[in-house]
């Protein structure tokens, strides 16, 4: 069952349904067009793997095994802004330049694993330089199927619905370092899905603000991903998507990947599974 042909013609049905389905959106998708989109998107990999970075690059110049962060344990306990925004960490993976005297003083990483929040990062009688710098994933892998058991399930990324689990209360993460920081309400104008795109849209996708702004400040789209001072941001093809710009900064590393088309196209019934 597993030959090229099938695939092609299992890919072909999945198109023609997906076509059909989107319907109103034919003008600017052809056929060609979306053969080129589904072929782009690399399949899902293991669900404890999605959002688990490997840093490499400055532990292995030191001898040390890499560093293996994984943003489902985290996020499970922090939104986004209290790294990305409150500690400074980037969105760009390998982009912080992270070194061993930052951390040891208090900052990145160090700002919680100091022996008080979370196993600290300090020289000592115990040392939990491996619970970091991770000789084997096999440990991690465990605690993620303990992990996931209780919450919402999803096909895609981490195989959980991270957003279902937030509003139903599955993860309650704080949203400051230390405390809580109060949550500005949403504009009254920001509050109801935004079509995308410009004058001619290219598909039934809305972005909502009201989705976002519990994990995400202002400042994680705008205006770096998203400059809404130039309008309608242009070039906001599926492509670019996938390729990690716009929506895919997060759509393709951490929150639920681009293969979950249900998810932005509602009006689509199918999902890609490769
Ligand atoms: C506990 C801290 C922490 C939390 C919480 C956190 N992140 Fe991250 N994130 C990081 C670190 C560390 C990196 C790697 C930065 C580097 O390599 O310079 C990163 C990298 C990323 C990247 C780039 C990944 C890649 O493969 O290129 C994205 C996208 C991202 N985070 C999105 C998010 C989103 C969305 C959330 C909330 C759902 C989130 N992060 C929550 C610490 C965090
Ligand atoms: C905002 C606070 C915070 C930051 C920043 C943070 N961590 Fe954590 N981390 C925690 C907490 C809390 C735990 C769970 C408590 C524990 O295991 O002691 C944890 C657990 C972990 C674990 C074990 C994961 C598991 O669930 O088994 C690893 C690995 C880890 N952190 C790596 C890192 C690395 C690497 C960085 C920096 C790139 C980092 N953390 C930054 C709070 C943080
Ligand atoms: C909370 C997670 C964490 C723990 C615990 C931890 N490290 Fe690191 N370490 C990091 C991160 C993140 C980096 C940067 C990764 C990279 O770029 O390779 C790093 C990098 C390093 C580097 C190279 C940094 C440089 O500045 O050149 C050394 C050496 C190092 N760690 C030693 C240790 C030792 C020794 C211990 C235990 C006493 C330890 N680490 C514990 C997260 C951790
Ligand atoms: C997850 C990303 C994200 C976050 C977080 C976010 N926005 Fe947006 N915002 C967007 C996108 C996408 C658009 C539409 C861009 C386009 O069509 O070019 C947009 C559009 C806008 C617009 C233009 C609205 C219009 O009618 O033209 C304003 C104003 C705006 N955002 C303000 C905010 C404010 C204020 C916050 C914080 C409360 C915020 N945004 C948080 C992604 C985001
Ligand atoms: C800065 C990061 C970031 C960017 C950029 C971003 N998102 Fe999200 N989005 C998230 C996170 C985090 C969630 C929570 C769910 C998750 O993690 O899977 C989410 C949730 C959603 C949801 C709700 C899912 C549901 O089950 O209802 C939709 C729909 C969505 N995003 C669409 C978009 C679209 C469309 C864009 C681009 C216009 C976009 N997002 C850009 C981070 C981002
Ligand atoms: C995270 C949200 C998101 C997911 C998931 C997603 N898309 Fe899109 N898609 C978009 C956005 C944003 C656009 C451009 C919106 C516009 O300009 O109207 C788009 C546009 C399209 C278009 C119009 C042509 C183009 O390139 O702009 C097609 C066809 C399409 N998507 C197919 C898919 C398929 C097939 C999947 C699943 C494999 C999928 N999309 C998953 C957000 C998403």
């Amino acid at each position: 069952m597993n030959s090229p042909t099938v695939k092609k013609m299992i890919m072909a049905g999945l198109l023609v349904t997906t076509l059909f389905l989107l319907g109103g959106v034919s003008h600017a998708a052809d056929r060609a067009e979306l053969v080129n989109i589904i072929k782009t998107i690399p399949p899902n990999g293991p669900f404890w793997k999605y959002g688990t970075l490997e840093m490499r690059r400055r532990s292995k110049k030191a001898g040390m095994s890499a560093v293996v962060f994984p943003h489902w344990s985290h996020r499970s306990r922090y939104t986004c802004r209290v790294c990305h925004e409150e500690l400074g960490f980037s969105m760009r993976s390998g982009d912080t330049g992270i070194s061993r005297a930052q951390y040891v003083g208090g900052k990145y990483c160090g700002a919680c694993h100091n022996g008080v929040t979370a196993f600290t990062v300090q020289e000592g009688e115990v040392r939990h330089c491996d619970k970091c710098h991770m000789k084997d994933t096999a440990a991690l892998e465990k605690r993620f199927d303990e992990f996931a058991e209780g919450l919402p399930f999803a096909k895609f990324g981490n195989g959980i619905d991270w957003y279902e689990a937030l509003k139903t209360g599955g993860i309650r993460p704080q949203n400051a370092l230390t405390g809580e920081k109060p949550i500005l309400p949403l504009p009254a104008k920001l509050k109801a899905p935004m079509k995308l795109g410009t004058a001619a849209p290219r598909s039934d996708v809305t972005f909502s603000h009201e989705e976002h702004y519990l994990e995400l400040d202002c400042s994680a789209c705008h205006p770096d991903i998203f400059n809404v001072k130039k309008k309608g941001t242009k070039a906001f093809t599926m492509e670019n998507n996938i390729f990690g710009n716009y929506c895919g900064v997060c759509h393709m590393r951490v929150a639920f990947p681009m293969n979950d088309c249900k998810r932005c196209h509602t009006q689509m019934s199918g999902n890609y599974t490769p």
